[in-house]
């Protein structure tokens, strides 16, 4: 397969094993709402971050949304977008690795970019996914109207690769619908008690094939015969549950039928009527007073995507999260989110806008799925490095942090929760535990991380091969095989991801 190659890219793929994994720290001041809520807000460099979150969410996420700078050669107020080509590259090439690492295997990963970069992007992604994994790519109409570009051609759309991890049938076995355009969500704009949508449309109507000629009573003892598709049985039904109605429209009586809004419509490559820049602009303002920021995204650009391929409870990801779009959306349509941005207004304008939607803000979608408030997101900052610059763990690490750790370097995925004993779990037969920093209730530093006969014994048992990590072991070789122990020693054997 052709790839792409640019300077330093020897460099940019070797990215990603040099980071240094970072602990998360909670930052209680800024987090809000539910003090449950599994939804992140990290500020730092995302890709210290994606590092991060990889033993905890390796293989989970069911939809990615980036919309990273554009490298337009323009200067911008939040971030540098003046980074030349294969800077960018090289840029993206490392975190696109760790996405793809996170994705679950029917995950989703969706790329905001205009033409500077699109073409490059979607060759990198064609050797980082898999070309047989490219689903197509969306084009978001951004903008209506005449503007004028200093370029050959007025520019109203970008473009939105989309990746899967796994494009297999099985997987992904139905088109994707929509159902809440703008152009739908007008057209079909009553609502029963029950939420469904409707239109009243006229049951008389010219040109019906197999018309049917019917006389109805009207409510003031008028008679009127209509053309129709329904039994006159049919309709009386309909007037009595009120799926027909009578109406007097300028003197003279309309017969209407309710026509309910399909289950979705397959998605068009071009989303139209999704907002424009110029709705996001509206959003900032609305949530701001003004609108800091050179390129946010409509929420129901958001919430389209979303709905595409997600169910509540789902995961979703944004790693350039800019005002917090992409978080907003998914909190009011009830996903589990996580959203990355290095710059202050990760705290000055996407935790502030989080908050607000806890709270039942009532801009963007919020009227079309109901929002009313509720739920909670934490905050993150990059903690302290797992291992020093020579590989050694850092003393000062705590035994969740690296039993998550240790846990994904066995078994390439996430620990499910904290574990409350050395044993940390069992997979595929075998039971992995941790002997470290007085998880056996010594809290002395090295208390208990030694194997020895008694600390066998106080273990959750297991019957089956063990991996047991300790600081060292009181056992010979032929006693280690005897209990179908495999010993591996801390720090030496614990390695960075
Ligand atoms: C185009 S904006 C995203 C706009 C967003 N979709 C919205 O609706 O507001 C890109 C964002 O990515 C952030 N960013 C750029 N490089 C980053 C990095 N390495 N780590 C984290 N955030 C980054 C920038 O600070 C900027 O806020």
């Amino acid at each position: 397969m052709p790839i792409l190659d640019w300077l330093n890219k020897n460099e940019a793929v070797r990215t990603v094993a040099k980071v240094p994994y970072r602990l998360l720290e909670p930052v209680a001041d800024l987090s809000y709402g539910d003090p449950a809520s599994e939804n992140m807000l990290i500020q730092g460099d995302n890709l210290e971050a994606l590092k991060s979150l990889i033993p905890l969410y390796a293989g989970r996420v069911k939809c990615i949304y980036i919309d990273p700078p554009y490298n337009t050669k323009s200067a911008f107020e939040h971030y540098d977008d003046n980074l030349e080509h294969s800077k960018w590259l090289s840029l993206m090439y490392p975190r696109l690795e760790l996405l793809r690492e996170l994705l679950s295997e029917d995950g989703v990963i969706f790329v905001n970019l205009d033409e500077n970069e699109h073409s490059y992007q979607k060759v990198m992604m064609d050797e980082i996914f898999g070309r047989k994994n490219y689903l197509g790519d969306l084009i978001w109409k951004k903008r209506k109207g005449g503007g004028n570009d200093s370029r050959f051609f007025a520019l109203d759309h970008d473009y939105i690769i989309v990746f899967t991890k796994n494009a297999n049938k099985e997987i992904h076995p139905a088109k994707w619908r929509v159902s809440q355009t703008e152009e739908y969500l007008k057209r079909y704009k009553e609502k029963d008690e029950d939420g469904r949508r409707y239109y009243w449309d006229t049951l008389a109507r010219d040109g019906l094939q197999n018309p049917i000629l019917i006389e109805l009573d009207c409510p003031d003892g008028d008679k009127i015969t209509i053309n129709s598709q329904k039994s006159l049985s049919t309709v009386l039904d309909g007037s009595k549950n009120g799926e027909v109605r009578f109406k007097k429209i300028k003197g003279k009586w309309a017969v209407h039928h309710k026509v309910y809004m399909p289950a979705g419509q397959v998605l068009r490559s071009v989303l139209d009527g999704v907002g424009t820049n110029k709705t996001a602009n509206d959003e900032q303002e609305l949530l701001f007073g003004d609108n800091p920021f050179d390129y946010p995204k409509p929420e129901n650009l958001l919430q389209t995507i979303i709905e595409l391929v997600t169910k509540p409870g789902d995961l979703v990801l944004d790693s350039f999260l800019g005002s917090g779009t992409t978080c907003a959306v998914a909190h009011k349509m009830g996903r589990r989110y996580i959203g990355i941005e290095m710059g202050e207004h990760a705290v000055t304008h996407c935790a502030p806008r989080l908050k607000k939607v806890v709270d039942g803000e009532q801009g963007g979608i919020s009227e079309a799925v109901n929002w009313q408030g509720g739920g909670g997101f934490r905050f993150y900052r990059l903690g302290e490095t797992v291992f020093d610059e020579n590989g050694n763990i850092n003393p000062s690490i705590g035994f969740g942090a690296l039993a998550a750790h240790i846990w994904f370097m066995e078994t390439r995925t996430p620990l499910e929760k904290k574990p409350d004993s050395p044993l940390l779990g069992v997979l595929r037969g075998t039971a992995y535990y941790l002997l470290y920093n007085g998880i056996l209730g010594d809290r002395r530093p090295k208390g208990g991380n030694v194997l020895t006969g008694a600390v066998l014994e106080s273990l959750p048992p297991h019957n089956g091969p063990k991996i047991i990590y300790g600081e060292a072991t009181r056992f010979g070789q032929a006693r280690l095989e005897a209990e179908g122990i495999t010993f591996k020693q801390t720090p030496y054997d614990v390695r960075a991801l």
